[in-house]
């Protein structure tokens, strides 16, 4: 009676077990977070089993599960892109070799914005079935260029790069600033669809803007510097916000060295520029008419006289 109990209990054991591997034979597995991906890039579509199924009377077949929309079909030993929906055409690329180790990974390609949405990765055999859900979130696009070096010469205007390019609309980049990031100044701030001019650290007041609202519309977000000073040099920081999305760029203002500028032909900062000569500097003067450089001019130091140098300001 004990011994019957026994091989009861050992056969089911037995037939439990060869049910377990019967009907769990494989696992596919996917990535457990949503994807996250840039409008016009690419997305890797995680999807692999274990363990890897027999080649033989393997189906597997991505879709999307909103639309029932076929992303790609492989079936009978080959990939079926007769069945698959136009829009995935040469856009969803599967690893054929990578097949034979479970991996049946989709690689989706110039993402847009219809692209989001869940895809359910389906493997069928005879024998058995699973699948897994992956999830593409779409995130909008927030990509601030522009980085770049600048050399100035002090009183020089220059125009210090940031081009926001993004599929939100101008009004809701909720801001986008301007810092000095060695000194952690803040240079100039656009906030809530406004130049807030006062917020600027008062090194900066007056001598910071944008350019038009038109061309800020168009994601140009350029800093225009005048009358550059010695201690401008540095670096700077132009940040852009929206949301959770965030990208900066940054831009280096270098010194060529301390030199003269003449805004004007009347030779002004006399003092300072006897100061330089003291000093055994070599003088760059640059003679402007207006914004336009009528003549750029060097003179070795020589001073005459008591600490005043008069200079030929003459215009061409
Ligand atoms: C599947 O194949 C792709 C392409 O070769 C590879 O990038 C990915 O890492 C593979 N995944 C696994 C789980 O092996
Ligand atoms: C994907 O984008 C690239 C570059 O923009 C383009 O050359 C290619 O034709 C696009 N492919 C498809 C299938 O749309
Ligand atoms: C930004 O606007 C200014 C003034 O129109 C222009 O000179 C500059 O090239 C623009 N920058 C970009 C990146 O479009
Ligand atoms: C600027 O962007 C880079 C890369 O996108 C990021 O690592 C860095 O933290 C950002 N800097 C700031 C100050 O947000």
């Amino acid at each position: 009676m004990e011994t019957a109990l026994m091989w009861c209990f050992w056969w089911s054991s037995v037939l439990l077990l060869l049910s377990v591997v019967i009907c769990h034979g494989f696992h596919v597995h996917g990535p457990s977070d949503p994807l996250i991906v840039h409008l016009g890039g690419s997305v890797m579509l995680p999807c692999f089993v274990e363990p890897p199924p027999p080649m033989e009377e393997l189906e597997v077949e991505w879709k999307r599960t909103d639309s029932e929309t076929l992303v790609h079909l492989w079936q009978d030993r080959e990939s079926r892109p007769e069945s698959q929906n136009q829009r995935y055409h040469e856009r969803a690329h599967f690893f054929t070799e990578e097949i034979a180790h479970g991996n049946f990974s989709l690689f989706l390609t110039n993402v847009t914005r219809e692209d989001a949405g869940v895809y359910k990765c389906a493997v069928y055999t005879n024998l058995d079935s699973d699948e897994t859900l992956i999830e593409i979130k779409e995130t909008e696009r927030l990509i601030v260029s522009g980085g770049h070096v600048i050399s100035a010469y002090a009183g020089e205007d220059v125009t210090l790069n940031c081009f926001v390019d993004s599929n939100i609309p101008l009004e809701n980049i909720e801001e986008v600033t301007w810092k000095k990031m060695d000194e952690d100044i803040l240079v100039l701030l656009y906030q809530e669809n406004e130049v807030l001019t006062d917020s600027s650290h008062e090194r900066y007041r007056d001598r910071v803007e944008f350019f038009s609202a038109e061309e800020r519309r168009k994601g140009n977000f350029s800093l225009r510097l005048k009358s550059v000073r010695t201690e401008d040099k540095g670096l700077y920081i132009c940040l852009a916000f929206s949301g959770a999305l965030s990208d900066n760029t940054t831009v280096e203002v270098l010194q060529l060295g301390k030199s003269m500028f003449f805004m004007d032909k009347t030779c002004k900062n006399v003092a300072e520029l006897s100061e330089l000569i003291s000093q055994k500097w070599i003088i760059r003067a640059k003679i402007m008419w207006g914004a336009l450089p009528l003549r750029e001019q060097h003179w070795p130091c020589s001073l005459g006289g008591r600490g005043k140098l008069s200079l030929p300001c003459q215009s061409q």
